[in-house]
């Protein structure tokens, strides 16, 4: 094992150093994070769960460098990004993490192998690299055959393995879902969860957002956030336990 590794072992991927993100409402503040500690490391499978309106998509958003906290710090791969203006996090996000989203995404008038190729093209690799990148992702999935497809001559659920595909493509440190399977039957959800896990398995940092208590016992650890505060940070077991 090279010391690079060793390292990466001991460093936290994620980082989340007392984060508030607190939105001011005519008089009223409302804390939307209220002081979150979270570290993740590589190769974790982590569920953030909680009820409507709890704070999930706030600090997913901070986490995704969509957005950055009122008050906190945020280590990303060693990096602070709790201070980066706009471009300086885009570039992070272009870099690090793949995304799953609740509504796939996938651009209508692009073909299911151009949207792939988006976050590469971001990414500035090179066209017969990007080809070559997104195709092997969409083998990934199993849908390589669909790729000259535009996305409304796919299923749901290969239209969300087509999200999943642009999010894995640039061989991202953390694929962050939120939500994944909340648009999709119950047949369908059980693939992408199933999905998600042999990513995991191959080594992916996996951190899954949902409002589900079942979606969330998918995972290998389960973070549990209430009024902007985690109450609950442990193993699935654990959270399966002090559910009952
Ligand atoms: N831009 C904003 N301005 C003011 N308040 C906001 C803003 N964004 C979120 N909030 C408030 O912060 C709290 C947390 O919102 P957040 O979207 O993180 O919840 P959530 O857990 O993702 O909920 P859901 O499961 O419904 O998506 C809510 O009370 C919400 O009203
Ligand atoms: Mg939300």
């Amino acid at each position: 094992m090279d010391e690079l590794k060793i390292e990466d072992e001991k460093t936290p991927l994620i980082n989340l150093i007392d984060i508030y993100k607190i939105y001011q409402m005519g008089s009223t503040e409302v804390r939307a994070n209220n002081g979150i500690n979270l570290k993740i490391y590589h190769g974790e499978f982590v569920a953030i769960v909680g009820k409507s309106g709890s704070g999930k998509s706030t600090i997913m958003n901070i986490i995704g460098a969509l957005d950055v906290p009122t008050k906190g710090q945020y280590i990303l791969k060693g990096q602070d990004v709790s201070t980066m203006k706009d471009d300086e996090l885009a570039e992070v996000r272009n870099r690090t993490i793949g995304f799953i989203f609740q509504q796939y995404n996938l651009l209508a008038k692009q073909t299911l192998l151009e949207n792939v190729e988006l976050p590469l093209l971001y990414a500035g690799i090179g066209k017969s690299k990007r080809k070559q990148m997104a195709l092997e992702a969409l083998e990934r999935v199993g849908i390589q055959d669909k790729w000259n497809n535009m996305p409304n001559q796919l299923s749901g659920g290969q239209q969300q393995r087509g999200s999943i595909a642009r999010a894995l493509a640039g061989n991202p440190s953390l694929i962050l879902a939120d939500e994944p399977t909340g648009a999709l039957d119950s047949k369908t959800s059980r693939e992408v969860l199933d999905f998600l896990r042999k990513l995991n398995d191959e080594g992916n940092t996996v951190v899954l957002i949902t409002h589900d208590r079942a979606v969330a016992e998918e995972a290998k650890r389960v973070v549990k956030i209430h009024d902007g505060q985690i109450v609950f940070d442990g193993p699935v077991d654990e959270y399966r336990r002090s559910q009952t």
